[in-house]
């Protein structure tokens, strides 16, 4: 299958079906995340696949109770060792090291027929508190993953040529 239609066709799931997802397809989504490229190839990350329902429900608690985090097969927290690192452009590595993983874990998704939705609303100390996240690391993004019960619409984009310019702003 071609690769533009499965990423034209992804988006967020907010209804998810109760069952659980294999340990394999899980394996291949955090794969998908471990190859990503990163600033400099750090990898200043630690991805960890929460699929237990009651530390599932705990962060749906701590994601101020939206109320389909914690019906997901399995929260991904996408998580940063280094929050200081800033690449040669001066800007920090991490929302982008972090944001180019959770994208291919996405896609690899997609790919496997499930559903998923990025989440940043949360309280990130009692994210960490609920993962045993160390002090000096950070919960940058919750991704859920699990069987979709619905199928929302697609959201529209702004128009490709206000967006995508050849040769100059
Ligand atoms: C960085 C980021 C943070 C997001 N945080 C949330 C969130 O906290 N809760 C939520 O329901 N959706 C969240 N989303 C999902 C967006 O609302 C969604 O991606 C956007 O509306 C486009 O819709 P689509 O994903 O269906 O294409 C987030 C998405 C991104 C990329």
């Amino acid at each position: 299958m071609e690769l533009l239609p499965e990423i034209a066709r992804r988006r967020s799931v907010r209804r998810f079906h109760p069952e659980p997802v294999s340990r394999d397809i899980l394996d291949r989504i955090v794969a998908a995340g471990w190859r990503a490229p990163s600033a400099k190839n750090r990898q200043a990350w630690r991805f960890i696949v929460v699929t237990e329902g009651v530390t599932r429900q705990k962060l749906q608690d701590a994601a101020f109770g939206q109320d389909y985090v914690g019906d997901a097969a399995a929260v991904i927290a996408l998580c940063t060792t280094n929050v200081e690192y800033r690449m040669p452009n001066g800007q920090h590595s991490h929302p982008v090291d972090i944001g180019i993983a959770a994208a291919f874990m996405m896609i690899q998704a997609e790919h496997e027929g499930l559903g998923t939705c990025p989440i940043t609303t949360y309280d990130e100390q009692e994210a960490k508190q609920i993962l045993s996240v160390p002090h000096r690391m950070q919960v940058i993004m919750l991704l859920l993953v699990g069987k979709p019960a619905e199928e929302p619409e697609l959201t529209e984009r702004l128009p490709a040529d206000r967006v995508i310019v050849y040769e100059h702003w």
